[in-house]
């Protein structure tokens, strides 16, 4: 079988691909400019929901986990005056996101195993991070319930209509998330266009 040149392959071939989590970020983002179309930042109904959760609760600071280039950090910046701090697994995208907004800060780090270091934090943000952190959920929600209890966590996650190949076994759609997460669910919402093959949904919870 011939090889995939490296300038025909998508994002799905350094993600998950076929069912099967691959995970190598970093290549991803030496590969492709703009991986998930970030830039576009698609998924705008469940980000201005974000956006609204953290005006609603009056919170006042955020750690995004998983932030990619920076471009949701910075919306949430324009829009509430949190300058969030961004944390990434990949060196390539935190170094991208550093650059195209050096007015907020980015740090390479691993969401499931650093998060100790982040306890002043009021908000962790997971923005469409959930299905490459899924083995790790059930012990991140133990540190979040021992270490961090008190505070908010905000998911933005993308779920499919029907046609999820990774992950099913943990969740397929939002009410199925909501009844995983073992903290006090604060605030939801779901959208989408008939044409969209996705469900946007944004959920807000008190660590507890
Ligand atoms: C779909 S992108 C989301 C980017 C941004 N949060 C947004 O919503 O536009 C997922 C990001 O999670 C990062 N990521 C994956 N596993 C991670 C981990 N264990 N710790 C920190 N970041 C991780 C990837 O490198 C990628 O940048």
């Amino acid at each position: 079988m011939s090889e995939v040149k490296s300038e025909d392959r998508t994002y799905h071939d350094y993600v998950i691909k076929d069912g099967e989590f691959i995970g190598d970020f970093e290549n991803l983002y030496r590969d492709i400019d703009d991986p998930w179309r970030q830039s576009s930042q698609p998924n705008k109904y469940a980000r201005i929901a974000g956006i609204t959760h953290l005006k609603n609760f009056q919170i006042k600071s955020v750690l995004e986990c998983g932030s990619g280039l920076g471009y949701y950090a910075n919306w949430i910046h324009k829009e509430t005056g949190i300058a969030p701090l961004g944390i990434d697994i990949s060196k390539e995208a935190i170094v991208k996101a550093q650059k195209l907004f050096p007015n907020l800060r980015f740090r390479v780090s691993d969401v499931t195993t650093d998060l100790l270091k982040y306890k002043q934090f009021d908000c962790i943000l997971f923005s469409e991070i959930v299905w490459y952190i899924l083995p790790d959920l059930n012990s991140i929600f133990e540190l979040l319930t021992k270490e961090f209890k008190g505070k908010y966590l905000l998911v933005n996650q993308v779920f499919y209509k029907g046609t999820q190949q990774y992950g099913n076994e943990f969740f397929t759609n939002l009410s199925e998330f909501i009844e995983y997460v073992p903290f006090t669910l604060l605030g939801a919402s779901e959208s989408t266009m008939s044409e969209d093959i996705t469900i946007e949904t944004s959920s807000i919870y008190r660590i507890d």
